[in-house]
Parts: C-alpha cells; structure tokens; sequence
C-alpha cells in the first residue's frame, strides 16, 4: 500500500504545520475542523509560512501555489474516510479523539490507517476504541512542524509491523526524521521537557525567579534557544497542562504534579500565544511578563 492522501482533523497550530508539510511533499491533503474560524485561521498560517519558505529560498514560488493547491478545507469529517492516511490533531482530551474516532469510523475504508498527534495520551487506549487497533499508531510532530526536524513514532500494543514501516517510510519521505518511543505516559520527548517546564513554573510560583530571570537563566546558562516559560506559551498552557495531568495520572507519581500557577493560568484563559496572554503578554509590539 502507497500512503498518497492524508486526512488532517483540527487546523490549529499543529494540524496546519501537519498540512503543510504533507502537501509541500506531494501529498493531497484534506483539512478538517469543527469551526470554520479555526479553518480560515489554519489556511492563513500555512500560506504565511509557505511565503516565508519563498522568500528565504528554501522552496519555489510553484511549489508553494502546487502545495496550496493540494490542500482541502473541509468541516465535513466523514470527508476524511476515504484518505490512506488520517492524521488526528484536534485538542489534547481524550474524550475528544475518542469522539472524532468514533464518529469518523463507518465511513473509513477498510485499509485507511489512523494516527493521532497527542502529545501523551496511551495509543493503546485510543487504538482499542476503533475497529483497526493494528493501523493504528501515535505519529507525533514537534512544533513548529516546518522546521522540527523530529517525529516521534509510538506503537500502541496491538500496532502491526507493516503500519510501523509505512509510517515510518512516509516520516521519511517528508524529509523527517523518526524516535521510535514506547507507549507509556507522553512518550519520549514530553516526558522529559514537560517536568522541566513544570519546574520552571514552581521556580515562579515560590518566587525563586521573576519570568525574566527563569527564561534567561535557561537560555543563556542552560543553552536553550527558548526560555521554559516562553516555550509552555508556544506550546500551548492547556496543552502543557493536559499533559502533565497525563504522567500524574498514568505514573502515579507526585513528582509529577501540574504546579497550581499552571491550573491558575488556564482557568484563566490565558493559555499563552494561541489565546494573546500566558507567561508573557503579546498584545503589544513586544512580549512582557504578564505580571
Ligand atoms: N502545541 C504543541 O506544541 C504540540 C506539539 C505536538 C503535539 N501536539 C498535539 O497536537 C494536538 C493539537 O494541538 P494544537 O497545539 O494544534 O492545539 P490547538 O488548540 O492549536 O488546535 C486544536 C484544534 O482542534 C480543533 N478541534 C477541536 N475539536 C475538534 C473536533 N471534534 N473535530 C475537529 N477539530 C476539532 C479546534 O477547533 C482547534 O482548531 C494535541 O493533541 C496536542 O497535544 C501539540
């Protein structure tokens, strides 16, 4: 089987960077979410950053008209069933995938294989709610995903060799490079950077470090290009939070407990640069610590 049509569901800063990448490199790709905003919004992103690709030279001006051309919006899920390949990327709850799983499921061709882009939740779990637990697999993006070089690839338990070799051929053929991580609590990458940033966030709330301080810190003695508190706004706060609620939960560990300042933050809507105001507030010309 030749992977040749890739359904994307959620256009938000993950799905449109998924979007763009696959039909950069050939593939026709149709975009789904549940709000036509969140479409337009996705759409607007990815034309900005294929333009930004033009004018450092990295892509042509063809191939940035024959990548838009290939991509299609759509708020029709069951759009999607006839893809080779869907790609979930809509927000990080389980209740959520579990839905678009479910609902996407009885128009799916049998051969279609699913993947999701969480960033923690069990493949397994996800896998074991569908009709196809053994094309089914995690294919994780890092963000931005036109520039991070790195997808992780999970197999749930049930994964069969095939769909891992697929996969792992098409994360080549978008000129990416593959982690092959087990499917235990946020994988590789997360669990390792989101405690960090969990810290970087305790280090604020007991007031050990102001968030100048704490970014700077980090970058300059850690070697970070990002300060932990500028990267949690990039990443999303729901999005960090959601996945430190996943390792407390799956490993049963306090060490790994969402620092209350994090819950504050998002109770608040202020879930960083998505929502206009995190760490930092970026409603002005510059960001500033929010406070
Ligand atoms: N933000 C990151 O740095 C990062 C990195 C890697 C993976 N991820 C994962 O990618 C996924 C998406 O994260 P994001 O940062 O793009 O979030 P986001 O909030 O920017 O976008 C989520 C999108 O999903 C859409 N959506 C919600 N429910 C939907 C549904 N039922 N059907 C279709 N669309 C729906 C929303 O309208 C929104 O546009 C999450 O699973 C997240 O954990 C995020």
């Amino acid at each position: 089987m030749e992977i040749k049509t890739v359904g994307i569901v959620g256009a938000g800063q993950m799905g449109n960077g998924i979007a763009h990448v696959f039909a950069l490199s050939g593939y026709d790709v149709t975009l789904n979410d549940i709000s036509q905003e969140a479409l337009d919004r996705g759409l607007g992103t990815i034309r900005k950053n294929l333009d930004r690709q033009v004018s450092k030279e990295k892509i042509s001006a063809e191939d940035r008209d024959a990548a838009l051309a290939r991509i299609h919006p759509t708020l029709t899920l069951a759009d999607l069933g006839k893809m080779d390949l869907v790609v979930e990327s809509a927000s990080e709850r389980e209740t959520i995938k579990n839905a678009i799983f479910e609902d996407l499921q009885p128009h799916l061709k049998p051969e279609t294989i699913l993947t999701s882009n969480t960033s923690s939740i069990s493949i397994t779990r996800l896998a074991s709610r569908t009709d196809r637990p053994e094309r089914f697999m995690g294919l994780h993006f890092m963000n931005p995903v036109p520039m991070m070089k790195l997808v992780e690839l999970i197999r749930g338990i049930a994964t069969d060799e095939p769909t891992y070799q697929l996969l792992l051929d098409v994360v080549n053929k978008l000129g990416k490079t593959a982690a092959s991580a087990e499917d235990f609590p946020a994988f590789i990458v997360n669990r390792v950077l989101l405690p960090m940033i969990n810290e970087a966030v305790y280090t604020l709330y007991e007031g050990v470090g102001n968030v100048q301080s704490i970014d700077t810190a980090m970058k300059l003695g850690a070697g970070h290009p990002m300060g932990p508190l500028e990267l949690a706004d990039f990443i999303g706060l729901d999005t960090c939070l959601a996945i430190m609620n996943v390792l407390h939960d799956g490993l049963a560990d306090t060490k790994y407990r969402p620092c209350p300042l994090l819950v504050k933050y998002v109770d608040a809507g202020w879930l960083g640069r998505k929502s206009g105001r995190g760490f930092y507030d970026y409603r002005g010309d510059t960001p500033v610590p929010s406070r």
